[in-house]
This record gives C-alpha cells, sequence and structure tokens, in this order.
C-alpha cells in the first residue's frame, strides 16, 4: 500500500499530461470559444505541474546511492530501486582485495578497498567506481559489460571468471571478495594480461572455414545450407567468446607454455566438424603433436570455468579419438 502511495506522482505524471492533451483537443474542437478564453490555458497549467512531476520522478530515480557513491545508469533504476527496498538502508559494505602487477616494481601488491553495494552490483561494477572515484591509476580491460567481448577475465576469488557476469554479492566470502589478473598470461599491468601469445595460439590452427577453390572461400556464389544435426555437431563449440579462461584454468598451461591450450583445440573441433569446412583431417594432423592434442591430461578444469558453456575438454578428446582412428585407417 505505502509502495503504490509512492508511486502515485509518477503515475500522476504519465497519465495526466496524455489527458490533458485530449481535453484540450476536445475541448477545442466543441467549444473552440470557450476553450481559447478559459480551458487552454487552465490546461496548460496542468501540462506544465504534470511536467514538473515528471521531471522531478526522473531527477530522484537516477540517483546514487548514499555513502556508496556507485553510480546507476537509467536503465538500472528499477532495479536500483528493489534493492533499496531489500537491503537496510539500500547499501552494504565489503572488502575488495585487488592483487595487481605493480609496473615500476615489477611485482604484485595488494590493494584493499571497502565498498558499498547492492545486490545487482558486479565486480567489474566495483573496480569501474575505484577507477573513477579512488584510484585512477587501476587498470583493466573490458568493453561490453555483459559476457560478450571476452574482455574482463580475470581471477575472482581463485577462479578465473568474467568480471562484468560475477555478481558480488553472490561471490563473497565473509563479506570479502578478492580479484588478480589471470596468471597464464604474460601481466602487462594491474588486472590487465597481454594476449598475443593467445591470440598467436587462436590465429595457428586457420580459425575459419576453408575451402579448397579460393574463389569460392572469398567470393562464395552459393548458400551452404546444413541440417540440424549438422549444425548441432558444432555449434556448442561455437561461442567461444576468445576469454581465455579456460587457459588460465588449465593446469597444463600454467605449467608448459608450449602446450598450445585448450581454446584454440576447442576451435580446431568446432571447425572440423563442421560440414562446410573442407580442411579435412589436414586440421587435425596440425594439432597432433605432442603439444598440441597429446599434452592434454583431461583436467576439465577449462570446461569448468568456460562462461559460455564451451566443452574444450571434450572437443580435445574427440580429437584425440579421430586422430587415434585415422592412424588405424
Ligand atoms: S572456450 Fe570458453 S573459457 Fe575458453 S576462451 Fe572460449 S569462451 Fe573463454
Ligand atoms: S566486459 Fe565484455 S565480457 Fe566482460
Amino acid at each position: 500500500m505505502k509502495e503504490s502511495i509512492k508511486m502515485l506522482p509518477m503515475y500522476a505524471s504519465m497519465f495526466g499530461v496524455p489527458i490533458l492533451m485530449v481535453l484540450a483537443v476536445l475541448s477545442y474542437a466543441f467549444y473552440p470559444i470557450v476553450s481559447t478564453a478559459v480551458l487552454i490555458p487552465l490546461i496548460a497549467i496542468g501540462l506544465l505541474f504534470f511536467g514538473l512531476i515528471g521531471a522531478r520522478e526522473v531527477y530522484l530515480h537516477k540517483y546514487t546511492l548514499k555513502g556508496t557513491e556507485i553510480p546507476y545508469n537509467i536503465n538500472r533504476t528499477g532495479e536500483a530501486a528493489r534493492a533499496i527496498k531489500d537491503e537496510p538502508n539500500g547499501k552494504k559494505k565489503l572488502v575488495i582485495v585487488i592483487k595487481r602487477f605493480d609496473v615500476s616494481l615489477r611485482k604484485m601488491v595488494v590493494n584493499k578497498y571497502e565498498v558499498g553495494i547492492d545486490r545487482f552490483t558486479t565486480v567489474l561494477d566495483i573496480l569501474l567506481h575505484i577507477k573513477s572515484k579512488t584510484d585512477n591509476t587501476l587498470s583493466i580491460r573490458y568493453s561490453c559489460r555483459m559476457g560478450i567481448c571476452g574482455s574482463c577475465g580475470m581471477v575472482i576469488n581463485g577462479r578465473p571468471m568474467l568480471a562484468c557476469e560475477t555478481n558480488v554479492l553472490k561471490n563473497a566470502v565473509d563479506d570479502k571478495i578478492e580479484v588478480a589478473p589471470m596468471q597464464a598470461h604474460p601481466l602487462l599491468k594491474d588486472l590487465v594480461d597481454d594476449f598475443d601469445d593467445f591470440f598467436d595460439k587462436h590465429i595457428s590452427i586457420s580459425p575459419y572455414l576453408y575451402k579448397r577453390d579460393k574463389n569460392e572461400q572469398y567470393l562464395a556464389k552459393k548458400e551452404y545450407k546444413q541440417t540440424q544435426a549438422e549444425i548441432e555437431e558444432f555449434l556448442p563449440y561455437s561461442y567461444c567468446i576468445m576469454c581465455g579462461l579456460c587457459m588460465d584454468a588449465c593446469p597444463v598451461v600454467n605449467t608448459n607454455p608450449d602446450f598450445i591450450g585448450p581454446q584454440p583445440l576447442s576451435q580446431v573441433y568446432r571447425y572440423y566438424a563442421d560440414s562446410r569446412d573442407e580442411m579435412g583431417d589436414a586440421r587435425i594432423e596440425k594439432v597432433d603433436v605432442l603439444e598440441g592434442l597429446w599434452s592434454c591430461e583431461y583436467a576439465g578444469a577449462c570446461s569448468k570455468v568456460c562462461p559460455k558453456g564451451v566443452d574444450p575438454a571434450t572437443a580435445i578428446q574427440l580429437l584425440k579419438a579421430t586422430a587415434m582412428g585415422n592412424l588405424i585407417k
């Protein structure tokens, strides 16, 4: 009841303006003289009144949580308003521990910050808040903020995860959350890794559909239709966003940098299993070497941490089985 009373100004401004406008048109249509002299000025005052209520509502909803200064954009006002209702005083404090690579000292340093969150705050929200309000030297890599670009991978509470998809409240332990850069990639600064080697490995497996006829490859003259069954052969492996989390989770990548790793191998299978590809067994032959398929020890950590449900561990076993089958042929 209390909530609906609070919403009255919002409803009044939403419905008041269109109702008054309809009244103005109708009154002018039926009583033009009375309308011009009396009704339209009154309606104009009413429009101004409801317009001001609407502006006040927009201003109030685009607020900053008191004491936490975590900004909310206009799309999140509804969520933030609900969080205010659920969390006492609309805020909860927790400590974020950031292990970051200090370039000048060439070693890891630890910073702790107390921050205010609500139940929708992500790790990336907090890091951006710290960067904008407390320490603008903090380096983070991110782009889409929605689990699509794969840029914000880091180690959160000891597990490789995407910062933009990690809810703080759900993952905090004893009101504390720890973040660190991924360790399987060379460190550049703070939470940012160097992905050159990762992309080189990815490129080395020819990650594109191959056609023997080069004209057809680049200027295809027909559609290559596939059945649902053919699509399902490769589809789960095509969801990779190249975040590199599987590489960071893999114990072999962490001990043997020459191992090509789960991400490129899953993509070998993705293209090998695609009925439109014409590279065939040559794809598998490229990785049928010790530093390729045969370094995988099937720990399965890659598949566990993948935020997109790609299953590199299974892809690698399927490649191994195919390679073995080719040997017997
Ligand atoms: S397989 Fe999954 S974890 Fe690995 S790079 Fe692709 S999306 Fe990221
Ligand atoms: S910012 Fe794009 S995946 Fe996190």
